[in-house]
Parts: C-alpha cells; sequence; structure tokens
C-alpha cells in the first residue's frame, strides 16, 4: 500500500527545515585525501568540487592519529589476522585479542579497574544510563547535555529526571538538596566538554559537590561524565577534563572515534561496574563490538597518545588552537578562550553562519554552521577544531581569509 500521507507528512517537515535554513542536506562526500606536503596539513577533495583542495577545520580526530601509519599498519595487520568483523556479538564468539587488549589499555590509561568498549560512545552512554538507573534513582542532566544523553534520560526508567542550568553549580546544589529521601541514588551526569563552545564542566566543583551530600543518599551520588570531546584534547598528558580539573568521575565515558582518529566508544569505571555493565548492559550484549581491526587500530593510537609522540601532539595542538583564537580575537571576533581545540566564532545569526561557511567553503576551508536547535537562538556560530596535524601555514591561511570578510 503506497504511503501516501505519511510520506507527505515527512516530506512537509523536511521542506519546512529547508525554508529555514536549518536542514543538513545531503552530505558532501569526501573523494580524495591528499598527504601533508611542505608546510601543508593534509588536504581532502569533495564530490562536486573538482580539484579544490580543502582544509579540514571540522573534524573530531583532534590529534591527527586517523593517518598515522603506525595506526593504518595495526588495522591491516588485524584484519589479515582476524577478517574485517567480529562475526558475532561479544558474548557468544565476537570477542577478539585486540578487543581484549584495547579494554586493558583503556582502563590503565585511565587509571580504572576495567573498561567495556561499546560501537560508539553514544551507545555507551545509552548503554550505561539506561543499565545503571533503576527506579529508585533520580537523574540530574546539564541542559546542554548531548543528544546520546538527553535521550538515554528518556529512554531510562526513573523515579525522576531533573536538568540544571548549564554549568550552574548553585542549581545543581538546589537539585541534589531537593533529591534528598526521594531516591535511593542519584546520578548526575555531565558532558566533559560542550562540543558546540568547547568549554568543559568544572569537574572538581561537581565532585565537591557530590562530596557534601552523598552521605544522605542510600546508594550514593553516581557522577558520570561523558568526556568524548576531553579525552586525547585537554590536560598535560591528554587525560581529559579530569586531567584538566584534577578531580575524576565514577563512571567515564569516552570515545574512540574523535581524539583516537578511529571509531567506537567504551566506559572505565570500577571492577564491579563494569562486569555488572557485561551482564546487564543491553548495547554491549545484543549488539556487535567494534570490529577487530578497528579495536588494534585504537589500542596503537591509545599507545601513540600515551607516548612522548603523543605528548608532542597535544603540544602542537595546544600552540595551534592558541595560534586561532588569539588571531580570531585580534580581527574582532567573537569567540570563548579555552584551552581546548573546539574554536567557537560567534555569529549570533543563522543567515551569517551559513553565508560565512559557504564562503570558506569556496576557499576551501571546511567548517561547520551551528544553528538552533542545536544551540539555543542567539547563539548561532561557527565551529572550528583544531587538530595535531594542522601546520602554522594552515592556521594562518584560515585567519587570512576570515580577515578579508565583514565582521
Ligand atoms: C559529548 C558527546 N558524546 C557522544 C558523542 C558520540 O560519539 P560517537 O561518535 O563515538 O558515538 C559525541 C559526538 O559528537 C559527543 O559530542
Amino acid at each position: 500500500m503506497p504511503l501516501t500521507r505519511f510520506e507527505k507528512n515527512l516530506e512537509d517537515s523536511t521542506a519546512l527545515l529547508e525554508k529555514n535554513g536549518l536542514a543538513k542536506g545531503r552530505e558532501k562526500y569526501i573523494v580524495r585525501v591528499a598527504a601533508p606536503e611542505g608546510e601543508k596539513g593534509p588536504r581532502f577533495y569533495l564530490e562536486g568540487c573538482g580539484d579544490r583542495a580543502c582544509l579540514r577545520m571540522n573534524s573530531n580526530s583532534y590529534l591527527g592519529l586517523s593517518f598515522h601509519p603506525e595506526v593504518i599498519a595495526a588495522s591491516e595487520a588485524a584484519a589479515a589476522a582476524y577478517g574485517v568483523g567480529p562475526g558475532a556479538v561479544r558474548f557468544i564468539s565476537g570477542t577478539f585479542q585486540p578487543h581484549v587488549q584495547l579494554e586493558k589499555k583503556l582502563a590503565a590509561f585511565h587509571g580504572r579497574e576495567d573498561c567495556m568498549i561499546t560501537s560508539s560512545a553514544y551507545t555507551a552512554i545509552m548503554g550505561a544510563i539506561v543499565t545503571l538507573a533503576t527506579t529508585d534513582t533520580i537523574i540530574i542532566s546539564d541542559e546542554l547535555n548531548h543528544n546520546c544523553i538527553i535521550n538515554a534520560t528518556k529512554l531510562a526508567r526513573v523515579k525522576e529526571k531533573k536538568v540544571y542550568r548549564h554549568l550552574d553549580m548553585e542549581d545543581l546544589e538546589r537539585q541534589i538538596t531537593d533529591s534528598i529521601g526521594q531516591c535511593r541514588t542519584l546520578l548526575v551526569v555531565t558532558d566533559g566538554v560542550f562540543s558546540m563552545r568547547g568549554i568543559s564542566a568544572p569537574v572538581d566543583k561537581i565532585t565537591e559537590i557530590i562530596n557534601g551530600f552523598n552521605s544522605h543518599f542510600a546508594r550514593d551520588i553516581v557522577l558520570l561524565v561523558d568526556d568524548s570531546h576531553g579525552v586525547g584534547a585537554l590536560g598535560a598528558t591528554g587525560r581529559g577534563t579530569e586531567e584538566f580539573f584534577g578531580a575524576r568521575a565514577d563512571v567515564l565515558v569516552g570515545t574512540l572515534g574523535k581524539a583516537f582518529g578511529v571509531n567506537g566508544g567504551y566506559i572505565v569505571s570500577s571492577a564491579p561496574v563494569i562486569r555488572y555493565l557485561r551482564e546487564k548492559n543491553p548495547l554491549y550484549i545484543f549488539t556487535n563490538p567494534i570490529t577487530p581491526p578497528e579495536a588494534a587500530a585504537a589500542l596503537k593510537a591509545v599507545e601513540i597518545a600515551d607516548s612522548d609522540d603523543g605528548r608532542a601532539r597535544i603540544k602542537h595542538l595546544r600552540e595551534m588552537t592558541d595560534r586561532f583564537t588569539g588571531g580570531l580575537i585580534k580581527l574582532g571576533f567573537e569567540t570563548i578562550v579555552s584551552e581546548h581545540p573546539v574554536v567557537p566564532l560567534l555569529m549570533r545569526d543563522t543567515e551569517k553562519v551559513n553565508l560565512m561557511v559557504r564562503n570558506l567553503q569556496e576557499n576551501g576551508i571546511l567548517a561547520t554552521g551551528i544553528n538552533f536547535p542545536i544551540v539555543p537562538k542567539g547563539d548561532e556560530l561557527i565551529r572550528f577544531q583544531i587538530c595535531a596535524d594542522h601546520t602554522l601555514h594552515d592556521i594562518d591561511y584560515v585567519l587570512s581569509v576570515l580577515a578579508s570578510f565583514p565582521k
């Protein structure tokens, strides 16, 4: 039976997004990547753009590890040894040596007892929240948390869901106080780094507040931090938001698909938490893990991140970030200063954002326009992301192009 009315409704919705300039549209795909050459970092060629080389200022691959020859070699060797897919979920026959080695390495990297890898950070969060929260739990979540936290919270069958104002510690404290006597476990959830603006959650202050109230809850206050954008990019050795603030979450979620340059997600925590999740987390039990080549590549990437090579990359990343942020300020643009390689250029207007993104692309620069509803109205911005494979020449080129545009 033709779904005429159903499809018409969908078409009307997407047409409205397009009319309001909010549609993402069909993706432009990358057809070729050129290796770094001379003073230039890697360049990307997009379908339909002929031989215009693009500088990618919108990748999460903060440490530039996606093209690292040792990471690629690790992936190829694992594909030859184990095949390209796991062929089963973990508990049936889908656990390969690289999965186990990677979990050990990530647990050690974060100073935790154990680790569970998942097919993405999105599923790591969904699985952790849905599995750890019970009908005796109240979840308290920052209002600007990532979509995966919002959806996980919607899905979780809990006593109550509360939202505190973005980074507002007084509001968090108020909501914790209001929860006393209402539940046995309190689950406080926050992004480590808020990816639209590169701002971090003050994990030190959050843990201090939690410690002050923990005794009021029969089964503790549990802090869950999603540090997908922080790990690899923040802290002297890339341990992320925890290292930056000198504090620890009870359950930490990270991704293998951003600074580590591969794909997949993970949860690190104490042995009892991970043991329980292996028994109960549906997004671990009933869905395939990342592939053995991905796990082997990620293992190599974490090893590199945790070496002199990795620390040199972090240092360069920070220098390039400072140079770009400082350059934007000198040019009179509005930005937010932070150590994180997400550098927002606040335009505060959807049309201006879309025009600037098009202009940048015509000049061979890929950056992302972020409009409502991803950010609140009035906070529209262009998000630039600095990576360790950007060169001084690359950063100065982007600044020179921006200098030619009206503010
Ligand atoms: C805070 C946060 N969590 C999770 C994710 C999803 O990561 P992954 O691609 O590994 O699912 C993102 C990605 O944008 C993110 O910013």
